[in-house]
């Protein structure tokens, strides 16, 4: 069955839905977006995506089409059209169609489109083995705190992490790092959990909010702490976290083991964490 996609006020089969080739967001890649979970037919986590939208939209001067209330209408309806269960949906806003211009089109209307597919289960080969990330350097623009359809840097980053067999890129900016090609990064040292501090180097991951409030909650110790490359390569466990892969053990870094190149203990603990929150709210 096609999926059932949202463009402008209507839902159709997405293989339906089409956009004018002035568009903005295929021209000029002007827009924005959110990609949301959902677990057993419930959006996770909607309010902190919904204000991070409206973050990158303010910052982009994108005018925001709904108040929550609407967004939620629209959100929930379309994972019901296609059926509920665990799924991921993707937003997107886009600065509207008009003539080639680099500057804001003065009567431009947004333009509205969202998207869901089913969300596999987590590979359990991932838990017995884990992933392999490569450090890169960070070539991306100077606001990656803005939810950017514009993935030009993140695209070529990532490819550079397949193209030498890895999973995903682990980014490099001025000797720190900053984040994943399409994800987040924490270390674990002695015991203590560490990402980099929020800041236009680096999305502010919800994924990775919510590891740092099961991390308060159950009084694991954790800092927001700048990571040198060093600090990387000697860590005990290095994870990456995303709303669609949610919280990755990576085990190899540049060929060589991390740690004792298995999921570390503190993965396994977080990651537990992290399902049974996930079956509460479903509960
Ligand atoms: N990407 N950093 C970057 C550059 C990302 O693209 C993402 C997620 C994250 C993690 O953010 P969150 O925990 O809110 O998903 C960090 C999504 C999943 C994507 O582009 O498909």
């Amino acid at each position: 069955m096609t999926p059932v996609a949202y463009l402008d006020g209507r839902f159709l089969p997405l293989d339906e839905a089409h956009v004018p080739v002035l568009d903005r967001g295929f021209l000029l890649g002007d827009g924005v977006y959110e990609v949301i979970p959902v677990y057993h037919g419930r959006l996770f986590r909607l309010h902190a995506h919904l204000a991070r939208l409206e973050y990158s939209l303010a910052e982009t001067r994108i005018a925001n089409p709904h108040d929550r209330d609407g967004w939620r209408e629209i959100l929930e309806e379309l994972v019901r059209r296609n059926g509920g269960g665990d799924r991921s949906v993707y937003l997107q806003i886009t600065r509207g169609v008009a003539a080639r211009d680099h500057a804001f089109p003065p009567e431009a209307r947004p333009t509205v489109f969202v998207m869901s597919h089913p969300l596999p289960p987590p590979d359990p080969e991932i838990a017995r083995r884990g992933v392999s990330a490569v450090v890169v350097e960070d070539i991306r623009w100077a606001r990656c705190d803005i939810k950017s359809i514009s993935l030009l840097g993140n695209v070529l980053l990532r490819q550079a992490a397949i193209d030498r067999g890895a999973q995903e890129a682990i980014l490099l900016r001025d000797g720190e790092i900053t984040e994943g090609a399409a994800s987040n990064v924490f270390i674990v040292e002695d015991g203590r959990l560490i990402t980099p501090p929020k800041g236009p180097r680096l999305l502010p991951g919800i994924t990775r909010d919510l590891v740092l409030e099961l991390a308060e909650r159950h009084h694991i110790p954790h800092h927001e702490r700048p990571i040198s490359e060093a600090a990387l390569r000697r860590a005990d466990e290095i994870w990456l976290t995303s709303s669609t892969k949610e919280i990755l053990p990576v085990t190899r870094l540049d060929g060589e083991r991390v740690g004792k190149g298995e999921p570390g203990p503190q993965w396994r603990r977080m990651h537990t964490l992290y399902q049974d929150f996930k079956a509460r709210l479903a509960a």
